[in-house]
């Protein structure tokens, strides 16, 4: 008796999920099963809230245009991740690692966490934290138990092609690490160019792991201008210039070397679909064309405690969010961030997404 329900429970998860296997061409329809997340604090939603860590974002006035308040995502409204599962026609938004259970799995899990890095030590001076490699371990779990759930391997690993993967790395390789000699010996390591190398060969084997484990659909985004955030601006004390130039042209080594390993991954991965989102392309060019008058001052009350450059706890907030770039001093408001997870989905340009863009890869 209790062996035939499970019998029919695991025929139905079959059953939904080959219903979801079919692209739906739809608009509006989910055009893929499922979304899984690797990342940092752009794409973070709630992974670091139960870690011993000051980069976390559970508190108010985090997530005050967001319709469950403060849940860890790092801005006011919705994040990257958000925007791109609703683009692919996603009801509801991938659950985090740490609380997603059960069946809910099946759509993807978030795996995104605030000051983590492609190298493991990245971020440590502020606590714990999930780096890529340990999220790489976390999705080898969710594998287990989805394979466990659907009692067939094979099927499972039919399944997980089917997904999009999207990762962003690296940022904290950079903020919270290189950029930090007081506390990282990286600098005194490794030149730019050194640094950057080392990063991409580490990114490789990590984008080499996500695949073995049966990805075939991956978007992997480059660094954006992280010598334009506030925090570093007032920390190199840049009054009248808009960026700090040195830490663009070091983080600029590290993306340029990102279009090349795609090649690299595609060429010598069978069935690998990596593609490239340029964030530099995709930034808004024009931000007072979508109402954005301040391209320098947060939205919200600075903490100075807390990892220098997240809002204060309970601290204060604009109430022009939307004329706001930055909601804090490291994190973009919702409204760019809506800019550029549209321009992620459907470029613009040629130069937003290499070799397509994430609509044409949900089609594949
Ligand atoms: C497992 O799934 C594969 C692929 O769909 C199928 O060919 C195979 O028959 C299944 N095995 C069992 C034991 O159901
Ligand atoms: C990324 O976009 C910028 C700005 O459009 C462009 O100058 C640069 O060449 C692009 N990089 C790659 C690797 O496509």
């Amino acid at each position: 008796m209790a062996s035939d329900i499970i019998k029919l429970f695991v025929m139905m998860i079959t059953l939904l999920v080959f219903m979801k296997l079919k692209p739906l061409l739809v608009k509006g329809e989910q055009q893929v099963p499922c979304l899984f997340i690797l990342g940092d604090s752009t794409l973070d939603n709630g992974n670091n809230n139960n870690l011993l860590t000051a980069a976390k974002a559970n508190y108010p006035p985090y997530g005050i245009d967001f319709p469950d308040g403060p849940t860890g995502r790092f801005t006011n409204g919705r994040n990257r991740a958000d925007f791109i599962a609703e683009l692919l026609g996603f009801d509801k938004y991938i659950e985090p690692f740490a609380t997603v259970k059960g069946v809910d799995m099946f759509r993807g899990v978030n795996y995104a966490s605030g000051a983590a890095g492609i190298l493991d030590e990245s971020g440590i001076h502020l606590g714990d934290r999930i780096s890529l490699n340990r999220q790489l371990r976390n999705h080898r779990v969710t594998i287990s138990h989805m394979s466990t759930l659907l009692g067939n391997k094979t099927l499972n690993k039919e399944y997980l092609r089917k997904c999009i993967y999207i990762v962003d790395m690296g940022n904290n390789d950079y903020i919270n690490n290189y950029l930090l000699p007081q506390f990282y010996p990286s600098s005194r390591m490794y030149t730019s160019e050194q640094f950057a190398r080392m990063l991409i060969k580490q990114y490789t084997k990590q984008l080499k792991t996500l695949y073995h484990y049966g990805a075939r659909k991956i978007v992997v985004f480059g660094l954006g201008g992280i010598g334009c955030v506030p925090a570093l601006l007032d920390l190199y004390g840049t009054e009248d210039s808009a960026c700090v130039d040195s830490i663009n042209s070091a983080v600029q080594k590290f993306s340029d070397k990102l279009k090349p390993m795609i090649d690299d991954l595609n060429s010598n991965l069978p069935n690998a679909n990596f593609i490239y989102i340029n964030s530099t392309s995709i930034a808004v060019r024009d931000p007072s064309s979508i109402g954005i008058t301040d391209l320098r001052e947060p939205c919200c009350e600075i903490s100075t405690t807390i990892a220098d450059g997240q809002c204060k706890y309970d601290g204060g907030a604009c109430t022009d969010r939307a004329a706001h770039y930055f909601w804090d001093g490291f994190h973009p408001s919702e409204a760019p961030t809506k800019v550029n997870a549209e321009r992620a989905y459907t470029a613009l340009l040629s130069t937003d997404a290499y070799p397509f863009d994430i609509s044409q890869l949900a089609q594949l």
